[in-house]
């Protein structure tokens, strides 16, 4: 039988997910933004990364588990249009939240920075290569906003079924 919510697993890694997700792109906008010489520039570099390599795993264990899950069915009175474009938000936020932090990770490894994971020294992986470190860091800045911007849409969703649909039409149920 098909279930009326996303099973408990999803529902408990989507709202914990999203709360890291927001919080990594306040700080890394706040540090990235510091003077280079402002007495406070690193202090949240070591956080920002340690939870960045937390959430590569926590994405890898949520794609896993959303694989092996049975899901509720979209609600049939959402209009086909609104299905896919939810379909695609949904992709592209998966597709995003591996690739934020896998770039944050290559950029620094190849950058020839360390990498500590909550205090633990993490191996170093690539050879460095400052030019290629400066290309991730690029992709890093940009698809990390583009990751927030899809997120405005996805909520500006979620509160339109809520809120301006029919009752039936309400998807947050589904994730509460
Ligand atoms: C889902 C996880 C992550 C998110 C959402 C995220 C997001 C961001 C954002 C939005 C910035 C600011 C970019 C800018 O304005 O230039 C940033 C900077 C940065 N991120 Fe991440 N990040 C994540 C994971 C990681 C990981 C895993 C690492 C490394 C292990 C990392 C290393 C860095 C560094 C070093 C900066 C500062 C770059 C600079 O000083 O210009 N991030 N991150
Ligand atoms: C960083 C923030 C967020 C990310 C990355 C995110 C990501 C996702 C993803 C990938 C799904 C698809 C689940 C699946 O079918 O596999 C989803 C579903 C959902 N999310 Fe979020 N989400 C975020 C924040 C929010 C917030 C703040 C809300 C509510 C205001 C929300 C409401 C929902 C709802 C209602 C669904 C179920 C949609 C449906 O079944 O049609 N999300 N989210």
């Amino acid at each position: 039988m098909t279930p009326e919510k996303y099973p408990v697993s999803m529902r408990l890694m989507h709202w914990l997910m999203a709360i890291c997700l927001l919080g990594m792109i306040a700080s890394g906008w706040y540090m990235s933004g510091l003077d280079g010489d402002a007495p406070n520039k690193y202090d949240l570099y070591p956080w920002h990364k340690s939870f960045g390599v937390l959430l590569l795993g926590l994405i890898l264990l949520r794609i896993i588990i959303r694989l092996k899950s049975t899901l509720p069915e979209i609600q049939n009175t959402i209009p086909g249009n609104e299905q896919m474009l939810a379909k695609v938000a949904h992709f592209l936020l998966y597709a995003l939240m591996l690739l934020v932090p896998l770039s944050g990770f290559i950029m620094s490894d190849i950058g020839g920075r360390d990498i500590y994971f909550f205090g633990i020294p993490l191996p170093d992986l690539l050879d460095t290569n400052k030019p290629i470190s400066g290309f991730f860091h690029t992709i890093h800045s940009y698809i990390g906003y583009v990751l927030l911007s899809v997120v405005v849409l996805h909520i500006a969703g979620a509160m339109k079924h809520r809120f301006m649909d029919s009752p039936e039409n309400d998807v947050l149920k589904k994730m509460m």
